[in-house]
This record gives C-alpha cells, structure tokens and sequence, in this order.
C-alpha cells in the first residue's frame, strides 16, 4: 500500500458518472474504492479498467456468507488483480480464513494476492444502536477490540474501524495491522448519516494508516480542490 493512502469512494450510479469525475483529475492515479451500487450495476469489467487506468483498488463488497460461499467469492475477486478487498468480521474466523484462502487460489502465479481486511462494526453503528437492536451487551470499544483479535485469529491484513477506535487497536495489536477508516469530514463537510466522523487531521492523530472519503470529495463543488484539501490535512498537519 502507498504511504498514507487516501482511498476515494467511488460511489457512483454509473460507469458514466465515475469517467466524468475521474476526468477532471487528469492523469492523476488515485486509489479508489469500488462498492456495490456500482460494482452490481457495472459489474467486473469496469473493475479492470480502472486498473488499467494505473488506480490502486479497494473493491468494497463487505462478503458475510457462509466460509464455502466466501472461499468461491474471494477467488473470484482474486481474478480481478485488485489491491484491497473485504469481509465482515462478525462473519467469524473460519469464513474470514476462507476468504483469505479463495483470495489465494485465484491469484495467478507470480501475482500478489489482494490484502483482505474486515469490517468490524460499520460507522454508522452507534452505541444505542448496538445495545438496542443488535442486543449486544459490550461497548462499542469492547466489541470492535473483540472482533480485532477474531480479525487477527484469521491472520487478515486489518480492519475497517472508526478512526476513534484506533488508538485502542494499536495499543492491542501490532503497527502493521492495518486500520482503514471511513467517516471522515473536513469540518465544514456535513456528517450526513455517518455516527463517528473525525476530520482528515484527526485521523491522522490517532494513527489511522488510511483513510476512505466519499461525499466530502465527490459531492463536493469542487472535488479537485476537496481532495486536494483532504490530503493536505491528511498528510501534511
Ligand atoms: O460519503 P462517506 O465519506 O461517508 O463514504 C464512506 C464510504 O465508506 C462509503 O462508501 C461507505 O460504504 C464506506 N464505509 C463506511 N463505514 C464502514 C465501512 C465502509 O462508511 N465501516
């Protein structure tokens, strides 16, 4: 992974949308993130040609089935020669060591596998939230650092998390497990239905290894001038 990567989420319609929003930024090579409004309308050939484009590729599909199911899906995604991928870590250790597996066995000889990391609870996901309709006893800080060491049992490369939560993961878990976090606002960029947003600089504070910005750079007015701004308080404060 490149120092500090700031990964643009993509989260777009359409291949259309994305082409008149890359085109702005020239021949600048950025490492974007693909979900699923747009992989299920776009489907994998626009993942390769965003490759082709020199984009590193974090292909955010958040897999939550059952191992066997996961296996044949990562070594399908493998296939695509993308950098980043993910599952859900409350899908417990065996599926993520499945994912981790599928991932290899579709990867050509001579290729790096994609790095796999978990999700462990989405930023949306508020306190409330977690004791009242997920019925889940611990706090939030509890039950991330929980899912960590799931996380870790299956040897993944790092989590997704609120870039709150890691400081906590860093004092458990070593420097080189990765922690990618979204909600991420510049401070005049409304939170919209994010719970736990932190600004570019805060995140780098708290030790974030990189950080995933949709809305704030692509509905912006100006998304060459926000992305510039995002990088500059994510590299430079
Ligand atoms: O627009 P915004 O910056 O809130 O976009 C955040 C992106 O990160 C979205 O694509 C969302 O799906 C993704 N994401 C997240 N929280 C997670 C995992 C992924 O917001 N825990």
């Amino acid at each position: 992974m490149q120092r500090r990567p700031l990964i643009v989420a993509l989260d777009f319609a359409t291949k259309q949308e994305v082409i008149t929003f890359l085109s702005a930024f020239r021949n600048e090579k950025l490492f974007v993130k693909v979900g699923m409004e747009l992989f299920y309308r776009e489907g994998p050939r626009f993942v390769y040609e965003l490759k082709e484009q020199g984009h590193d590729i974090f292909l955010d599909l958040k897999l939550h089935d059952i191992p066997t199911t996961v296996k044949r899906a990562m070594k399908q995604l493998a296939n695509l020669e993308v950098d980043l991928v993910n599952v859900h870590a409350l899908g417990g250790v065996d599926m993520m060591k499945a994912a981790k597996e599928g991932l290899d066995l579709g990867t050509a000889m001579g290729k790096k596998a994609p790095s796999c990391i978990a999700v462990t609870q989405l930023t949306s996901t508020s306190s409330e939230m977690l004791a009242n309709e997920l019925a889940i006893p611990a706090s939030l800080d509890d039950h991330v650092i929980h899912l960590c060491d799931q996380v870790k049992k299956a040897d993944l490369a790092g989590v997704v998390c609120s870039a709150l939560e890691v400081p906590k993961i860093q004092d458990s878990f070593s420097s080189s497990f990765l922690t990618v976090t979204p909600g991420i606002r510049r401070l005049e960029d409304a939170a919209n239905d994010q719970s736990r947003v932190v600004t570019p600089g805060k995140a780098k504070e708290l030790g974030s290894t990189a950080i995933v910005v949709g809305r704030g750079i692509t509905r912006a007015t100006e998304p060459i001038y926000a992305y510039e701004q995002y990088v500059k308080e994510w590299r430079n404060t």
